[in-house]
């Protein structure tokens, strides 16, 4: 790998000059800025930027840490945030916890051990990052889990809103009968999710049973176990409400096992969109978060953070970004005894 002295070498210049027209300081003539960088293409160039980090004090890496990457919910926001980087200069570093905290840490404290600008963390464990953020080692935004009461920066949804306007439209379609398979109750988006839930239930005047709260853990196999336990009570539910993408696929799994039909049998409402549930048989109806949106926001958010410490901010910029939800409209839902999709929409 050619270095900067190479470059001079053969341009017959000094290395002031490269480094000069490299970062198009201005104040050279125009045939040796010709001469650098006929020799910057000779040699294929590339600027060290472990070694321009060192002396900038800035490695224009951020790091991001997700708690799962095998879920497209987590992939989608992540595209949205590299997307605001890469148009900003920086490149990421992707870390996946894969829901262990001690991962979280270790992934935190790699990165810091890289240097990296700043981190963006959706964690693992619901006190991961916190102490990070005290120490004040690198600015660090949360995006889609915060814990309880955190007002720090963070992008999140109106989890609580979705999940009422979910239930609203079960109730809506005549189901009195409605369960739910709650997510991680340690992290906001599953309680506000929950709170949502039994609100609309609440201001229906329809009963919760205990038996129709079934506690998951955001996993598939969690969606399935509830699925099973929910379809197989004397009187099951005839509408269920799943508070992720991938319980969601479990429960079709344990309603397809109990050669039941949707929505002929049971009506679903999973939160969160994902590509295939517009393909999946039924289609659908979710939730949809705006991924894409909560990436780029809190990407944005983190590198504006960054670019005003340089400027001699003072780091006072705890806020907290919150965008809305979608409901989807699909063919799982129906009224019970399933007349029928409920105004399937063409989304
Ligand atoms: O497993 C995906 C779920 O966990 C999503 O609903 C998202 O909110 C994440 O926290």
């Amino acid at each position: 790998m050619h270095t900067i002295h190479d470059v001079a070498r053969l341009a017959g210049v000094s290395i002031a000059t490269v480094s000069a027209v490299l970062n198009k300081k201005g104040g050279v003539s125009a045939e040796l800025t010709d001469r650098v960088e006929k020799a910057l293409v000779a040699l294929d160039y590339q600027p060290h930027q472990l070694a321009r980090g060192l002396k900038a004090r800035r490695t224009q890496t951020i790091g991001v840490v997700i708690p799962d990457l095998t879920n497209t919910f987590f992939a989608e926001v992540v595209r949205g945030a590299e997307d605001e980087a890469r148009s900003r200069g920086y490149s990421l570093i992707l870390c996946d916890s894969n829901e262990d905290g001690s991962m979280d840490r270790t992934n935190l404290d790699n990165l810091y051990a890289r240097r990296v600008d700043g981190v963006l963390l959706s964690p693992s464990h619901v006190m991961s990052g916190l102490d990070r953020l005290s120490q004040r080692r690198f600015p660090i935004v949360f995006v889609d889990r915060i814990p309880p009461g955190f007002d720090g920066p963070a992008v999140v949804i109106d989890n609580f809103g979705g999940a009422y306007q979910a239930t609203q439209h079960l109730i809506s379609l005549g189901h009195t009968r409605i369960a739910t398979i709650a997510g991680r109750q340690d992290f906001c988006n599953a309680i506000d999710r929950l709170e949502g839930f039994r609100k609309a239930l609440q201001e229906a005047d329809l009963p919760l049973h205990d038996e129709y709260l079934q506690r998951g853990d955001f996993q598939l196999e969690s969606g399935y176990r509830s699925g099973l336990h929910l379809l197989r009570l004397p009187k099951p539910p005839t509408a269920i409400f799943s508070c992720s993408n991938k319980m969601t696929l479990g429960l079709m799994s344990a309603v397809t096992e109990l050669g039941l039909r949707c929505p002929e049998n049971v009506s679903v409402l999973g939160f969160d969109d994902f590509d295939w549930a517009a393909n999946f048989s039924p289609r659908l109806t979710t939730v949809a978060q705006p991924t894409h949106e909560m990436g780029h926001q809190a990407m944005r958010m983190l590198l504006d953070e960054i670019q005003n410490r340089e400027h001699g901010g003072n780091g006072n910029w705890n806020k907290k970004v919150m965008l809305k939800p979608e409901l989807r409209i699909r063919n799982s839902t129906a009224p019970p005894g399933g007349s029928g999709p409920a105004r399937a929409s063409a989304s």
